[in-house]
């Protein structure tokens, strides 16, 4: 079979397909109902759980694992975690950095990408972190870097509310700008190490940064060699207008959800053109999108497979979900109310998702927002459900077309979906030439083709 190449694609025709698997630090996947699945391992409070799926991914050449987080249990819903807990719509939400270390001690190339909030940690904090990750693991670390969504993570950080969302991003603007000034403190080069004459380091080569804006001050240097990749990978998702700008400046790899390949086309050109505007080149940002793979030796044994895993989800699971990404409790209003404009003003979450929900409806329904955001369902993402061969023809032709870069995928169940997903689709995808067979690179950023940034 003949290789697949991109057509309409910035930078390198024969890039291969970037495969992500999108993750929670928790016995669950994005679809809070996969810990019902009698296949799903119920034995998750431990590192050999995140090491096993870690492995299973490296078997399949996957890029990166990337692991979502929220400072909060989902309370937003009637104002209580008493149903989050009752119906575990994801409860548990470990602290990533532990888990990030563990998967990558059981591995050697897979990278992994970790979300941590500019809104609740220091920038000199997540700096060191993460450089200090990016060294132990030898370059295989990215950076999700997220502002945040809701009032119960500021309740967690001694504020009564969330800050405002422009204000939130006009903040992580100075974070990101003192966090990679950090990293670019020390040169590579700056440690001499030579015995004989007692130098360490040059400190030519290390410098302060005397960073000061209106949120952020930082002196430094920082206490971390300049990581391995230069800078880990930045991974972001915005998605209102605000967020998008966001990610266009700082984002190497961009995690958009769509549901159809216009859409993503769409929304790559306008992500490309705003990063354009901030001088930087189009062909260094990847755009992968979100997507459950749930493939089966037949068409009708997959959708047999299908129709169980969308059986498992609840109203509950639906409406603490939706709750707390757009920072609104749904629970006070009858299903049939018509939201209101004033009503939805209260709206402080995530925007840009709440106005694609809402589909130009200026009053929707609490049963029509819901609807419309398949929240707490697997169709909340694109599902590709068939044989192996009509999953791998759907996911090429997506990015053959350039709608994406890449894929994160979403399990159903685990580790069970990501085992199918590595035993059945992978390989047709390897057939296609469309995807790696090997890794031929060290560092997380060289595996997805993006340049080392300069000091
Ligand atoms: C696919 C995707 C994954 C996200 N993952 C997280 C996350 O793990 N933690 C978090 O706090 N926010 C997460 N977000 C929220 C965004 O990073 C962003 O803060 C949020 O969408 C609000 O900004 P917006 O109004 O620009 O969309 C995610 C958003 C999307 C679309």
């Amino acid at each position: 079979m003949t290789s697949k190449v991109r057509t309409n694609m910035p930078g390198d025709k024969n890039q291969k397909m970037i495969l992500g698997a999108f993750m929670q630090a928790a016995n669950c996947s994005n679809y809070a109902a996969s810990w019902r699945h009698p296949e799903t391992m119920s034995d998750f409070l431990n590192a050999e759980y995140f090491q096993r799926i870690a492995r299973i991914l490296e078997d399949g050449k996957f890029h990166f694992a990337f692991i979502d987080d929220r400072l909060a249990m989902p309370g937003i819903y009637k104002d209580s975690v008493k149903d989050s807990l009752l119906h575990g719509v994801r409860v548990v939400k470990f602290d990533l950095i532990p888990i990030v270390m563990a998967m990558a001690m059981s591995t050697k190339n897979l990278g992994i990408g970790a979300t941590y909030s500019t809104t609740y940690h220091e920038p000199f904090h997540i700096a060191r972190l993460f450089a200090t990750l990016d060294h132990m693991t030898n370059g295989r670390v990215g950076w999700n870097v997220v502002t945040s969504l809701n009032d119960e993570e500021a309740q967690n950080f001694g504020l009564e509310n969330h800050l405002d969302h422009d204000q939130r991003y006009d903040q992580a603007d100075e974070v990101m700008e003192a966090i990679e000034g950090l990293w670019d403190t020390w040169a590579d080069d700056a440690i001499i190490l030579d015995k004989d004459k007692g130098i360490f380091a040059d400190p030519n080569k290390v410098r302060r940064l005397e960073y000061e804006g209106s949120y952020v001050k930082s002196r430094g240097p920082l206490t971390v060699p300049r990581p391995p990749q230069g800078h880990p990978v930045v991974m972001q998702a915005g998605q209102s207008s605000r967020g998008r700008d966001f990610a266009a400046k700082w984002g190497e790899v961009i995690f958009a959800i769509f549901k159809t390949p216009e859409e993503g086309k769409s929304i790559g050109k306008d992500i490309r053109r705003r990063a354009e505007k901030f001088g930087r080149d189009p062909k260094d940002i990847k755009i992968v999108t979100a997507a459950y793979a749930i493939p089966g030796t037949t068409p009708e044994s997959a959708t047999k497979k299908m129709e169980l895993i969308e059986s498992l989800a609840t109203t509950t699971d639906k409406l603490t979900l939706l709750s707390e990404l757009l920072n609104f409790d749904f629970g006070t209003y009858e299903m049939d109310h018509k939201l209101t404009p004033e009503e939805l003003d209260g709206i402080s979450g995530s925007r840009g998702l709440a106005e694609h929900f809402m589909r130009g409806d200026k009053e929707p329904t609490v049963s029509e927002f819901i609807e419309a955001s398949n929240r707490g369902t697997i169709q909340e993402l694109p599902v590709f459900c068939g044989t192996p061969d009509n999953i791998a023809e759907d996911m090429s032709e997506w990015f053959t077309e350039g709608a994406c870069d890449g894929f994160m995928i979403a399990a159903t169940h685990i580790p069970g979906a990501y085992e199918d997903f590595v035993q059945m689709v992978v390989p047709q995808l390897q057939n296609m030439g469309i995807v790696q067979s090997e890794y031929t690179t060290t560092t997380m950023r060289e595996n997805l083709g993006l340049p080392k940034p300069l000091r």
